[in-house]
């Protein structure tokens, strides 16, 4: 930002109230109300006329249009502090001879940049800024960018007494005269239009002594134009006693013989900042640091370095030891720096004051497909290898110069479990045979290696140091995080996004219990077996202070539910872009929680328990993001969308949720009112189905039982039978030889006569239920143990026995006897008693009457005898 607009931006933002207000006579022109006065903004307008302004307007914006003079003398309010004229087509300050900004003498800021006002006696007549001597920032970059010779008049720009800033092109013989000698409080000096100019002279700056800040880099070379300062003299700032910032960055040609140049010139300076990147052509040839390039910074109190894009490869062994105490951030980006034993520990332990490093980038030119990277031809290649010689340290004896540490890198920076094992056990309580340990300044609390190529894994590991906040290896290759990272105990911010690692253990981060913010996405850990066990639970176990967890495009499909319980203070979840199919991590807990991304996942709907889980969070103000999921709408998801459409203002663009139903897609209103109606139906027919296959069911097992009932009787007591007495398979080993069923009002026959003649006289068993049931049981009971343990079975039959129900039971139950245990054998008589309606008699008995034997008992006494005979007879049979 240049000075204006800090300058403005400041004013801005000390004002509580801004509102927009009529300042100009150009109702297009922005007017914004500050407690100083008015900004009027009218860039981009297109204008050719500069409008007119109300008193009160103290700044003026006319960027960006077309105007070709300056605003004419009086047009301006004349309490206007600050002008910007930049990006028009300005070609003169004055046509008429007249000194310009007669009317406003109070102006501190005039941008002039991009416009086409040449440095040059013609245009910078004398005078032309008498009437800006309390002008504090003057900006004529970006005019004369032609290769021609100019002359800036430095007895035009002395009456700028209180200059303090100037950007103005050092195109080709511009030199600072004399005159700027007056300028006394210059400090700030930026040059552009370097593009034509080959050489700093020593003297340059000769006149300019007071500078404190002077930036020289060729920004504008976004073209890959490569045509910047070929040479900076050695001697060029030893006169800028004060100068505290010096940026020579994207000088191609400079080469790092311009850098040393610069750096022996440092020590004379009160250097704090040194920026010199890109000095250097993008695919030009890798090259060295020398010990000698940067020891002078050792005599200076620099407290930023940086030296990004030289295509740096190795250094000299120990130059740590020339990085002055000082310095406080070195950024060495994009350069080709690879492990290597650059460091040890005495070495980097003096540097106490370093608080941020960044190393990211490296090795980018290989396969580069930068335009720019095809610019630098052979002749700039020729050039780096003479540099390369010049700065060669040794002449004559070759082996002073070695890359080579003095002990083997390995022995230094392992640390052994025998000297350390206090310290290695109060890390975390796995044990290693070593651990890798990392040596890092002191007091480093920012490590940034991005994009840098870092390869393998994360082993076990110390860090020299706890005093580690920030540590970012983002987009690297490390393909699998294993720990633990000891001696982190400060870290709170963790970067290992970008480096398709497959692999984590569930102790990596169990020592950082400081950290914040943990990013993990793009990697591959869903393919790590701890996301398959309930050992994730680990992983974040220590993570107590954690606000910021980010694993999305991971390809995650399982998450168990107590993944992060011990997270209580999370804010920001992200689980995006991974394959998850429901939710089941238990969130309730986390009281911050603002924002939890599950969007671009596999979820069809929640199940009851992953509703559950959202459920309990609902208490705070949490959105989800559920957005692009394929949303399934059927019948089993309908409790899902109404539950969602119930939350819905916790679903972040829930009205862009949608659901595809019958070959449509749906919004989630939409969907959930048509799937309640047609489910509804679908319930319907459901229910109908199953009540009629009960009844079907129900139907059909009645008339089985029906059709079965007397099999079913039969068994039913012959089984609960069995368990008390057990009838022998052999013949006569009937408890009785004839059960005797009869109707109750013809109980004399059996009671009195069958007792009397078969009985008393012939030694028959007969089993009458009258005398012989066993009291307790059932009669139904009695009646199958007594049929099932009787030989034969009497039926008296007479009308009475047709009618009586217990009867037919017994003569049911009988028939049932006779064709599962006796195998159809006759063993039922008929006993006809009396006369008896031939009508009234079933099929199943007169199937027996036919079958088995039938006699009937005789009218006259006569005829008795011989029928107790043949009743004997057939009872024997
Ligand atoms: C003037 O407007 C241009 C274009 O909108 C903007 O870039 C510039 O910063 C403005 N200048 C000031 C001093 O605000
Ligand atoms: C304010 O706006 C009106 C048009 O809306 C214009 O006529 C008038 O000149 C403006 N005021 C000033 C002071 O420019
Ligand atoms: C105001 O500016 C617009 C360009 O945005 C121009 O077309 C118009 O003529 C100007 N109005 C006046 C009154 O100058
Ligand atoms: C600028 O104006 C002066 C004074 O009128 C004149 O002498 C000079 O030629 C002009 N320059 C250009 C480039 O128009
Ligand atoms: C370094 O300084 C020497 C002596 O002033 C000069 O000849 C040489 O060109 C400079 N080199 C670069 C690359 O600027
Ligand atoms: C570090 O500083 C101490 C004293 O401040 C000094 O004795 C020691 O030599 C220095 N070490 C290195 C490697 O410069
Ligand atoms: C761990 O950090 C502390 C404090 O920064 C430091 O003193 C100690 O040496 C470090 N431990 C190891 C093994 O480097
Ligand atoms: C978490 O820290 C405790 C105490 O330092 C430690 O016992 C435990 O192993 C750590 N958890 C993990 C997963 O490393
Ligand atoms: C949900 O978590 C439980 C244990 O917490 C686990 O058994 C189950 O597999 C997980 N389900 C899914 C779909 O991740
Ligand atoms: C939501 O849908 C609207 C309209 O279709 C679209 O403009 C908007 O970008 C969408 N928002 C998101 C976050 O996708």
């Amino acid at each position: 930002m240049t000075y204006l607009e800090v300058t403005i931006f400041t004013i801005i933002c000390n004002i509580a109230m801004t509102y927009a207000f009529n300042c100009s006579s150009n109702s297009s022109c922005l007017c914004v109300n500050t407690p100083s006065g008015l900004i009027a903004d009218c860039s981009g307008l297109g204008l050719t006329k500069v409008p007119l302004f109300t008193d009160r307007v103290i700044s003026v914006n006319l960027s960006k249009n077309c105007l070709t003079t300056l605003p004419p003398e009086g047009s301006l309010p004349s309490k206007l502090k600050y002008l910007d004229l930049s990006i028009n087509m300005i070609r003169n300050f004055s046509t008429d001879g007249t000194l310009p900004f007669s009317t406003t003498k109070h102006m501190l800021s005039l941008n002039l940049s991009y416009n086409m006002i040449l440095l040059d006696r013609d245009t910078y007549f004398d005078g032309i800024f008498r009437n800006l001597r309390q002008l504090q920032h003057l900006d004529v970059s970006y005019n004369s960018l032609g290769n021609r010779s100019y002359y800036c008049p430095d007895e035009v720009f002395q009456e700028l007494q209180s200059l303090q800033r100037l950007h103005i092109d050092a195109v080709l013989n511009v030199s600072f005269g004399k005159g700027f000698l007056a300028l006394r409080q210059l400090t700030h000096l930026k040059l552009t239009g370097l593009a034509t100019r080959i050489t700093i002279p020593n003297n340059y700056f000769l006149h300019l002594p007071n500078l404190i800040s002077l930036d020289m880099s060729a920004q504008w070379d976004t073209q890959g134009l490569f045509t910047g300062l070929e040479h900076i003299e050695s001697g060029t700032f030893r006169r800028l006693a004060h100068l505290e910032i010096l940026d020579i960055s994207y000088n191609r040609k400079l080469g790092l013989c311009g850098f040393t140049n610069v750096t022996h010139d440092l020590p004379f300076t009160s250097i704090k900042i040194f920026k010199a990147q890109y000095l250097a052509c993008e695919r030009g040839g890798s090259t060295l640091l020398f010990n000698n390039d940067i020891k002078p910074l050792l005599n200076t109190n620099i407290e930023e370095l940086y030296i990004d894009g030289n295509n740096l490869d190795k250094t000299e062994a120990r130059i740590t030891l020339f990085i002055p105490k000082s310095l406080r951030y070195i950024s060495a980006t994009d350069n080709r720096w690879i492990v290597g034993p650059y460091s040890y520990y005495d070495m980097l332990m003096n540097l106490t004051n370093i608080k941020k490093i960044d190393l990211s980038f490296q090795n980018r030119h290989q396969m580069s497909q930068s335009v720019n990277s095809w610019k630098c031809d052979h002749i700039e290649s020729v050039a780096e290898i003479g540099c390369l010689c010049k700065r060669y340290p040794y002449k004559v004896n070759t082996h002073h110069l070695t890359f080579k540490p003095d002990l083997p890198f390995n022995q230094k920076s392992k640390l052994d479990n025998a000297n350390h094992s206090a310290t290695l056990h109060s890390c975390v309580p796995y044990f290693y045979p070593s651990f890798q340990l990392v040596i890092v300044p002191p007091n480093i609390e920012e490590i940034k290696m991005e994009s840098a190529r870092v390869g393998y894994s994360i082993p076990p590991l110390y860090i020299s140091t706890s005093a580690v906040k920030t540590l970012i290896l983002r987009n690297n290759q490390l393909y699998s995080f294993i720990g633990p990272m000891c001696n982190f105990t400060n870290l709170q911010f963790l970067d290992l996004s970008g480096n398709k690692a497959t692999d984590i253990s569930s102790y990596v981060f169990g020592a950082l219990p400081s950290l914040r913010h943990l990013a993990l996405d793009n990697n591959i850990l869903g393919n790590s077996k701890i996301f398959f066990t309930v050992d994730s639970k680990h992983l974040f176990e220590n993570q107590t202070n954690l606000a910021f967890l980010n694993i999305s495009s991971n390809s995650i499909s399982i998450l168990f539910q107590d993944l992060l319980l011990r997270s209580t203070y999370l804010k920001h979840i992200y689980l995006d872009h991974n394959l998850l199919v429901d939710w089941n991590v238990t969130i309730e807990h986390m009281k911050n929680l603002e924002i939890l991304d599950i969007s671009w996942n596999q979820i069809l709907y929640l199940s009851p328990n992953g509703m559950q889980l959202l459920d309990n969070s609902f208490t705070t103000n949490v959105s989800i993001n559920m957005l692009n999921n394929p949303l399934h709408c059927s019948c089993d998801s309908v409790t899902f969308f109404e539950w969602i459409q119930k939350h819905s203002k916790h679903f972040l663009h829930f009205k862009n949720y949608t659901c595809s139903y019958k070959g449509d897609i749906y919004e989630i209103n939409t969907a959930t009112m048509r799937l309640k109606k047609d489910c509804a139906s679908y319930i319907e027919v459901v229910v109908l189905s199953v009540i009629l296959i009960i009844t079907f069911i129900a139907v059909v097992c009645t008339l089985l039982v029906y059709r079965f009932r007397w099999k079913l009787r039969y068994l039913y007591y012959v089984m609960k039978g069995a368990y008390g007495y057990h009838r022998l398979e052999t013949e006569d080993h009937y408890q009785f030889d004839a059960f005797v069923s009869y109707a109750d009002s013809d109980r004399h026959f059996p009671k009195d006569e069958m007792v009397d003649y078969l009985e008393r006289q012939r030694n028959f068993r007969l089993c009458i239920h009258h005398r012989d049931f066993i009291a307790g049981c059932g009669i139904a009971e009695n009646i199958t143990n007594a049929i099932h343990n009787s030989r034969k079975v009497v039926c008296v039959l007479s009308e009475d026995f047709l009618k009586s129900e217990w009867c037919m039971y017994e003569f049911n139950i009988a028939l049932i006897e006779r064709t599962v245990a006796r195998q159809g054998q006759n063993m039922i008589i008929m006993l006809r008693l009396g006369r008896v309606n031939m009508k009234n008699i079933t099929t199943e008995i007169m199937y027996i009457l036919k079958e088995d034997t039938y006699i009937e008992y005789p009218e006259n006494e006569e005829d008795r005898r011989i029928f107790w005979e043949d009743f004997a007879e057939s009872l024997d049979s």
